[in-house]
């Protein structure tokens, strides 16, 4: 008997990380479900997968800060194609926040994107991953949320409280049967990291970016941070006294507008 496909959502899937992560998880055999809110490009994606013969991968047009219609799509999707079985938490949204345009609006904004559209995405689907005993929550964090970047600060916070809250969810759902991974990457060739002006060292190509995510998921690491030599970095400053920390980070201060 043929094994019994995995269900997999992966949002933001119409550029950059999602869309090069989705063809590695279909040809593992999941069918994969392509969310985010251009819908032609999910379509031409799904497209894509499917006459590559590389599975199944199925479009679906939401906006993860719209917390009804996540609860509404997700409840119709597991109606028609079953249960969830792996939430790819991959949408977000970068920003450029200096101190002197800051608001609340436009943090809101970036929180309803990367955190509150994983918090909805997870009040679909996590209590059918209990109630079964199994199912894999990935979310797709940044080493921005490691401490405190100028100019970035809604974009380095919400990503901060996703990495807490993931981390608080695993060790709590260790004995359900519901892993969770929380992968950090560093800066990667998207469109988000595109226009960018400040340095971003150790900048990835988007498929190296890729397969280290699949990799991850596929072996159901808790906390995947890549590259390396960046990671080491961060974890090293995350130690490091607020002076020097500061002090380190004096340079960035002029150029940082916006974040990977
Ligand atoms: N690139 C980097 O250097 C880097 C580093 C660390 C972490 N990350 C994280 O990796 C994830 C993917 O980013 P990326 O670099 O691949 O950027 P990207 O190419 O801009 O992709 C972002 C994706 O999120 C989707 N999205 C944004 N808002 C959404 C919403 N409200 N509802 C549904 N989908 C939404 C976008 O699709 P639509 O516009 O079609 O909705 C797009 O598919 C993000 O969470 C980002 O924070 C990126």
């Amino acid at each position: 008997m043929a094994a019994e496909r995995r269900l997999t959502l992966i949002t933001g899937a119409s550029s950059g990380l999602g869309s090069a992560l989705a063809p590695l998880l279909a040809a593992d055999g999941d069918t994969v479900l392509l969310a985010a809110r251009r819908g032609d490009a999910l379509v031409s994606l799904a497209k894509r997968i499917t006459e590559a013969g590389r599975g199944r991968a199925i479009p679906l047009t939401l906006d993860v800060s719209d917390h009804d219609a996540v609860m509404r799509t997700l409840a119709a999707v597991e109606a028609e194609h079953g249960p969830i079985d792996c939430l790819v938490a991959n949408a977000g949204v970068g920003d450029s926040l200096p101190a002197r345009a800051f608001t609340t609006a436009s943090v809101r904004r970036v929180f309803d994107t990367n955190v509150f559209g994983v918090t909805s995405c997870l009040e679909a689907v996590l209590p059918g991953m209990i109630a079964r005993g199994s199912g894999h929550i990935v979310g797709i964090s940044s080493l921005a949320g490691y401490r405190g970047l100028p100019g970035s600060s809604s974009y380095a916070a919400s990503k901060a409280a996703l990495t807490v809250l993931l981390e608080s969810l695993r060790i709590e759902l260790k004995t359900c049967g519901v892993d969770v991974t929380t992968i950090c990457p560093g800066f990667v060739k998207t469109e988000m990291t595109a226009k960018n002006k400040h340095p971003m060292p150790f900048l990835m190509e988007l498929d190296d970016a890729a397969h280290e995510m699949h990799a991850a998921i596929r072996n159901r690491v808790t906390h995947c941070a890549f590259p390396w030599q960046l990671a080491t970095l961060v974890r090293a400053g995350r130690v490091l006294p607020d002076v020097l920390y500061d002090r380190m980070l004096a340079k960035q201060r002029a150029t940082r507008t916006t974040d990977g």
